[in-house]
C-alpha cells in the first residue's frame, strides 16, 4: 500500500482524484488538504467536504490551506469549474465529525503527518518504514511552503506526483497550464527541490478524456455515488467542450492516483524542467529540457504517454465500487 497525502482545489476533476484514492486498496490516504485554485479556498474546503460526504467518509482528516498563492493574486477558473468550484450537481452538505476536520492549517498537517509516520526522522527512516507521496492536484502553495517551512520533511517524501504543466500543450494561457500559472514561484520552489517529482501535465490529462457517452454511462448507474458524479462530469465536459473543443471531461487530476495506482498507465521520461516566473507572456510555463540541450540535470520524471483504456476502467471500477458502499 502507498501512503499518499492529497493537496487538492475541488474541482470536478479534483473530485474524480479523491474517489480514486479512497477507492482503491494500493492507496492509503493519510489525508487532503485544500488550496485555493479553481475556486477560493474556502469554496475548495467545503467541496472536500461536500465529497467525503457523499463517499460516506467520515475518517479521513482534512485541512484547509493557503487561499491565495505565495506571492501573487488568485486566478480562479469559474469557467471550468462553475461559480461552486463543483457546478453541475447538488452535492450533500458536509456532515463530517469535527475529529475529521484538522484544526492545522495545511502546511503544518503536512509537515506533522510526514514526521509522525516515521520516529527516525534524525536517523533517516527505519527499515519498514515506508516514506510518502505527495500528490498535488492544484497550485502547490501548501507544498512549497511545508517544503520552505521544514525541509527536514524531504527525507520522508518519497515522491511527489503533480498534476500541472505541459511539454507540448497549454490551457490557461497559450503557454502554460492553470495549477502552474496560478502559483509558479510555488512550482519553482518544487521542482528544485530534489525531491522526486512526476509531473503528470496536459500531454497526458488532455487525452485522458471521459466522452459524453461515457459520462452517459455514468450517470445510468443511478447510484448515489454516480448520480450526482455523471451530471457534475456532464457540467465539466460541456466548458471544456465550449472553451477548449475537447469532446468531453479531460480528467486530468486523478492520473496521478491512477498512476500510483497501476505505474503501467503513464509512460515518464527523466527531463529537467524549468518554471518561467518572469515571462510576459510564458508565465507558468513549463520549459521542459526535450533534447537535453541545457545541458542541466534532469529534475522531473514527465508523463508523455497514456493507456487511456486502463485508466478509464479504473475510474468506472471507483466509481462502481463507492455506488455499492453501505453507508
Ligand atoms: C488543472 O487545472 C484545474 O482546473 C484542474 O482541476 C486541474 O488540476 C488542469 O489544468
Ligand atoms: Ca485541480
Amino acid at each position: 500500500m502507498k501512503k499518499i497525502i492529497l493537496d487538492c482545489d475541488p474541482g470536478h476533476d479534483d473530485m474524480i482524484a479523491i474517489m480514486l484514492a479512497e477507492a482503491s486498496e494500493e492507496i492509503e490516504l493519510l489525508g487532503i488538504t485544500t488550496v485555493a485554485g479553481n475556486q477560493a479556498g474556502e469554496k475548495t474546503f467545503t467541496n472536500t467536504l461536500k465529497i467525503l460526504t457523499l463517499m460516506g467518509e467520515k475518517d479521513i482528516p482534512v485541512a484547509r490551506g493557503f487561499d491565495k498563492p505565495i506571492v501573487r493574486d488568485l486566478t480562479v477558473a469559474p469557467e471550468i469549474h462553475g461559480v461552486s468550484g463543483l457546478d453541475g450537481a447538488r452535492l450533500p452538505e458536509p456532515d463530517m465529525p469535527p475529529s475529521a476536520i484538522s484544526d492545522m492549517h495545511a502546511v503544518d498537517f503536512i509537515i506533522s503527518t510526514l514526521l509522525k509516520e516515521n520516529t527516525s526522522v534524525s536517523s533517516g527512516p527505519a527499515p519498514g518504514d515506508e516514506k510518502i507521496y505527495l500528490v498535488p492536484t492544484g497550485p502547490l502553495t501548501n507544498i512549497a511552503v511545508a517544503l520552505i517551512k521544514a525541509p527536514e520533511i524531504k527525507k520522508r517524501i518519497e515522491r511527489i506526483v503533480l498534476m500541472g504543466g505541459a511539454v507540448y500543450d497549454s490551457n490557461v494561457t497559450p503557454a502554460a497550464e492553470f495549477n502552474i500559472f496560478v502559483d509558479p514561484e510555488a512550482a519553482e520552489i518544487v521542482f528544485k527541490s530534489g525531491i522526486p517529482v512526476t509531473m503528470v501535465g496536459l500531454d497526458v490529462s488532455n487525452k485522458s478524456v471521459f466522452t459524453f457517452e461515457d459520462i452517459n454511462h455514468i450517470t445510468a448507474m443511478r447510484g448515489r455515488v454516480s448520480g450526482i458524479v455523471g451530471p457534475l462530469l456532464h457540467f465539466f465536459a460541456h466548458a471544456n467542450y465550449e472553451i477548449f473543443r475537447i469532446n468531453g471531461a479531460p480528467l486530468h487530476d486523478p492520473l496521478t492516483v491512477a498512476y500510483l495506482i497501476d505505474g503501467t498507465i503513464l509512460t515518464t521520461k527523466n527531463l529537467h524542467v524549468d518554471i518561467e516566473t518572469n515571462g510576459e507572456f510564458t508565465r507558468g510555463r513549463t520549459v521542459a529540457d526535450i533534447y537535453g540541450v541545457t545541458g542541466k540535470k534532469p529534475n522531473a520524471d514527465v508523463a508523455l504517454k497514456v493507456d487511456v483504456d486502463k485508466f478509464k476502467k479504473l475510474v468506472f471500477d471507483a466509481i462502481k465500487k463507492l455506488d455499492l458502499r453501505g453507508l
